[in-house]
């Protein structure tokens, strides 16, 4: 063998030994973006400022519903956004994913502009630009505005296709000339079910709780993605005939993804975890790139899973530029024929049985650490979708609020999945960007203050809100800045 060839096989042997938890920022394609981010609520407080009006996320926190706590100061994100940008620098952030709070740009959501809304994110679009801090932006994060909640139902009706192909324009026109990465819903099949089955999250509603919003779930979750499918793809189709030409951005939807392996290798185990695949992500992705609903939600849901016209169905397959994922922890899936749910609605028709099994590190609150679960999703997501582009536009690990800034545990959490992001981009996936959730301790959907995900913790009981950089920050931060990932 030549000396060339020997020298190159042995760095295939030391690349093999060094594996997926030695890698640096170099290892991964040149426009790969690594980020963090949060959303408008979670963030942002200044509820009643400025001309904000409620959103449904106000109405549901302040029925005590996230654990006693609500937005209304949050990181007070709204007065402190440069000293944030400040610290984003310094950890040597490329991009910053934030959401648009929705009634604070158009209060009630349909009307008039609220100039000071439109002064905060433009201040804070311009903030990132001027620190060379690339802004990905959703247009909507569980915080529709109450008053079209209250008007028309919210993602309940049709009306609302309308109203956010408007915000969306507003949003295009007035940020696209600076903000080209465009996500028009979070989590989508969250917000549905959290929303309109188990009433989790905002608006509530559910059939079957005694405390919760009187809802149809059999119906209401499936009703709520088809009009969000709806209104994303108008958004695209809108980006795309009016200002694509001249902003060149791109467009894309958020969704919830679990990672999913059969409980066992029974036929009946692979299958449901197949169904479960259908349901929890072919539900949205298979009419954005087949134009219709999978057959097996289709056959199990019939009559109560609204039908795509010719027209809608060509106006949705093919709207999107890129798949917003968003992945926790993976789970063994188990057919459940016999559900015994009462109510036939999207668990029922899905009938298995979710097990959060094996753990490679302290499992944190409620998710189990599995990083090879990340890779097997994008590995599953290029074969069935042709291999789309991806943003893995969060990932992290929850832990008690404030038991140590010498969080260990989110760190190795961060460097294991990251290495599994490589591991799937060195396979061909087109994943084209990470954004760890999130950049501070913030208000958390369900547990309030209580527990969090930042790289940076906040003193809630200091009157400046106090950021401080925790070990999993300083990882990423030597990790972005050229360093070896190795811990
Ligand atoms: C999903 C949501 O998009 C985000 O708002 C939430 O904080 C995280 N997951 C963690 O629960």
């Amino acid at each position: 063998r030549s000396v060339v060839a020997q020298l190159f096989l042995q760095l295939l042997l030391v690349t093999a030994i060094l594996g997926e938890d030695h890698y640096m920022r170099a290892d991964f394609p040149a426009d790969f973006v690594f980020g963090s981010g949060t959303s408008a609520s979670q963030y942002e407080g200044a509820a009643f400022e400025d001309g904000r009006t409620p959103s449904i996320w106000d109405t549901f926190a302040h029925s005590g519903r996230t654990n006693g706590a609500n937005g209304d100061v949050a990181c007070d994100g709204y007065h402190k956004y440069k000293d944030d940008i400040g610290l984003m620098v310094d950890t040597g952030l490329e991009a910053f994913r934030f959401s648009i709070s929705w009634s604070r740009l158009i209060p009630n959501g349909r009307g008039p502009i609220n100039e000071k809304g439109l002064q905060y994110y433009n201040d804070l679009i311009n903030e990132l630009i001027t620190h060379g801090i690339q802004p990905h932006f959703t247009l909507t994060h569980i915080d529709t505005p109450q008053a079209l909640e209250d008007e028309d139902g919210g993602w309940l009706s049709r009306e609302i296709v309308k109203d956010f192909l408007e915000f969306a324009n507003v949003c295009f026109r007035e940020f696209g000339d600076r903000v080209l990465h465009w996500t028009t819903i979070n989590e989508a099949n969250v917000a549905s079910l959290g929303g309109y089955d188990e009433g989790a999250i905002a608006p509530a509603h559910c059939s079957r709780r005694p405390f919760c919003a009187k809802g149809d779930s059999t119906t209401e979750p499936y009703t709520v993605v088809h009009n969000m499918l709806l209104a994303h793809s108008a958004a695209a189709k809108l980006y795309k005939e009016k200002y694509k030409a001249t902003q060149n951005g791109e467009v894309g939807i958020n969704i919830y993804t679990l990672g999913i392996v059969p409980y066992s290798n029974s036929t009946e185990d692979v299958i449901a975890a197949q169904r479960a695949r259908d349901f929890y992500f072919g539900w949205v992705i298979n009419p954005l790139v087949f134009g219709d609903y999978p057959d097996t939600v289709k056959k199990r849901v019939q009559t109560r899973i609204p039908a795509f016209t010719e027209h809608e169905s060509k106006q949705i397959k093919g709207s999107f530029d890129f798949i917003g994922s968003n992945h926790y922890t993976t789970v063994y899936v188990k057919d459940d024929p016999n559900t015994k749910r009462d109510i036939k609605d999207f668990y029922a028709d899905m009938a298995v049985e979710l097990i959060f099994g094996q753990s490679t590190g302290a499992p944190a609150e409620g998710y189990n650490v599995v990083p090879w679960g990340l890779k097997e999703l994008l590995e599953y997501l290029k074969q069935a979708y042709g291999n789309p582009p991806i943003y893995i536009q969060e990932n992290g690990q929850m832990t008690r609020r404030n038991a140590t800034l010498n969080d260990t545990s989110r760190m190795e959490y961060l460097q294991a999945y990251i290495g599994s992001v490589l591991d799937a981009v060195r396979n061909g996936s087109n994943t084209k960007g990470y954004f760890v959730w999130t950049f501070l301790d913030c208000l958390e959907l369900l547990s309030g203050y209580e527990k969090s995900f930042g790289l940076y913790y906040v003193d809630l009981d200091d009157e400046e809100l106090k950021r401080y950089q925790k070990l999993s920050a300083r990882w990423y931060s030597n990790f972005l800045k050229g360093k070896s990932s190795r811990l």
